[in-house]
């Protein structure tokens, strides 16, 4: 690949970060469509011009990706306030029905009525002890279902148990079921489930995916890469599941026939401006709702999966995981998310899994609300910054024997507790700042908790006929490239395995 770096004219006009020379009109969008899949252009880019911050032009968009801490911590941390915004794109427009959620919504008063709710009403410390026993029905339930998969062959698709387990939390908490439809006896997800979750990855697939109407204005009417109607057709599965039960509970909240919380959706209806009236119109649940699947079943399933992956290939892991586990619970009962604070081992596995491992290869995009200088580099207003999760938690500067799956390497000398956050950003796991997560303490829980389920619970092995899996991830959302299928046994005594109620 040929790269020039721009140059300008004037010495003393600021630069920007170096990158390929554009066309005009269309930037560099030719060689994006001549180097699919774009990740690994851009990552080849980067190497090639041996930086950590470069600039793309795609179209009338500058695009920064970034792979490096320290200039990661000056977007995030020291310029937060000006890199606060999100892109507007056609994918964000349509699951965000016009921006009216929290995630996908640029900056503005839109974004701040959401985030505040999310934050206050939805996820805080007080509403997470009020979900508990929902996450324990299908942390339960979880257990159930590998059992009974364990008795019926012995080999496991753990992409099926970790994504069901987070789509069945999702719609416990939200909608107080596990099924859409009549159920399965085994305990996993039936034909309804699987449409649901599977929506739910297409849209994490397709949001953003460097879709060319997103950068030539002009080309929003057509549908070139097909992006726009695969987006559609995902949101057409989840309305039809969710717009009737959504709209049902409102109805029995503004007839009286309810009057009782009894999971977020009633919280959400319930939410009162100053002049007691809903503060949220139904269009703006909806499109919440949607969105909060999407930031609930993507990284804990994901972060467990290839955990698991990189323990079974090396077993004196998931060995030191069980030992741990053990001490902590015993073998008399499950382990419960109270155990959490003493699994360190556990933790550090997960964590470890969420640096080499990120679900998706950039974060979600911040764009700048303001001209900028980061470092000695000049960001236009209207940049799209994409720290590039993939190369920053395998920089060979900050981490020894980057490829290398270690988790003993996060673990501190005197014993103290780990977490999944990582607000340095040598790694992004939630992030940082106004846009950070706004669900950490969910999303920590809900990913420790799955995997000490999944390590306490069972001994877990490759199929006989194979001697090592292979680690190797897809394009787009980093998934493990073919589904972890391996052998799960039974380590407790099997009543333990039975206590799924719904
Ligand atoms: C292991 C689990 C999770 C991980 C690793 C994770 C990671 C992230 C990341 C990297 C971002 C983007 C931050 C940025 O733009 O700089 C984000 C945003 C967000 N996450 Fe999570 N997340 C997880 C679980 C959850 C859960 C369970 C929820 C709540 C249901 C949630 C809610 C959100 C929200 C609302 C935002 C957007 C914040 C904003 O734009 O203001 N996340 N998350």
């Amino acid at each position: 690949m040929v790269i020039k770096t721009i140059r300008y004219h004037n010495p003393n006009k600021p630069k920007l970060p170096p990158g390929p020379k554009p066309w005009p009109i269309v930037g560099n969008l030719p060689e994006m469509l001549a180097n699919k899949p774009t990740t690994k252009w851009i990552h080849k880019m980067i190497e090639d011009l041996n930086t950590e911050i470069a600039c793309i032009r795609l179209g009338n968009v500058n695009v920064i990706p970034v792979t490096c801490p320290v200039i990661a911590r000056e977007f995030l941390r020291k310029h937060d306030a000006d890199f606060a915004s999100r892109p507007i794109s056609v994918a964000s427009d349509i699951i965000s029905n016009g921006y009216m959620t929290s995630i996908l919504t640029p900056y503005g008063e839109q974004w701040k009525k959401m985030k505040k709710i999310i934050v206050k009403d939805l996820f805080s410390p007080h509403r997470h002890q009020w979900l508990q026993p929902k996450r324990n029905e299908e942390a339960d339930n979880l257990m159930f279902y590998v059992y009974n998969k364990c008795n019926n062959g012995g080999l496991v698709n753990v992409r099926i148990a970790t994504q069901h387990y987070c789509g069945n939390v999702f719609r416990n908490c939200f909608f107080n079921r596990r099924y859409f439809g009549k159920g399965m006896k085994d305990g996993g997800p039936g034909l309804e489930e699987v449409e649901h979750v599977d929506a739910a990855f297409i849209l994490l697939n397709y949001v953003f995916a460097f879709s060319t109407s997103d950068y030539i204005p002009w080309l929003k009417l057509l549908d070139l890469d097909g992006h726009k109607g695969k987006i559609k057709n995902a949101m057409r599965i989840m309305n039809k599941y969710h717009d009737c039960l959504i709209e049902e509970r409102t109805k029995q909240w503004n007839d009286g026939s309810k009057n009782v919380e009894e999971d977020l959706l009633d919280v959400l209806i319930s939410l009162k401006d100053v002049n007691n009236k809903p503060l949220l119109t139904t269009k703006e649940i909806k499109a919440q709702v949607i969105e909060l699947m999407m930031a609930m079943v993507g990284n804990p399933s994901n972060a467990v999966e290839w955990t698991l992956v990189e323990m079974i290939n090396q077993p004196e892991l998931l060995q030191r995981a069980t030992e741990e586990l053990d001490n902590v619970v015993g073998k008399q009962r499950l382990v419960q998310e109270s155990d959490i604070p003493k699994l360190n081992y556990v933790k550090a596995c997960a964590r470890e899994a969420l640096r080499l491992h990120p679900f998706t290869a950039f974060n979600v995009p911040h764009v700048s609300m303001n001209d900028t200088m980061v470092g000695n580099y000049f960001i236009p207003k209207g940049s799209h910054i994409l720290i590039v999760r993939s190369v920053l938690g395998r920089n060979p500067k900050v981490w020894s024997e980057p490829y290398k799956f270690k988790p003993e390497r996060h673990l501190k000398n005197d014993g103290s507790d780990i977490s999944l956050t990582e607000p340095d950003l040598k790694f992004i796991s939630f992030s940082t700042g106004r846009r950070g997560c706004s669900g950490v303490m969910l999303g920590s829980t809900m990913t420790i908790l799955l995997l000490a389920r999944l390590l306490h619970g069972f001994t877990w092995s490759a199929p006989s006929n194979i001697s090592r899996i292979n680690c190797v991830d897809s394009n787009g959302v980093m998934f493990l490239d073919e589904p972890l299928t391996v052998v799960a046994k039974p380590r407790l005594a099997a009543e333990l395995y039975n206590l799924s109620s719904k």
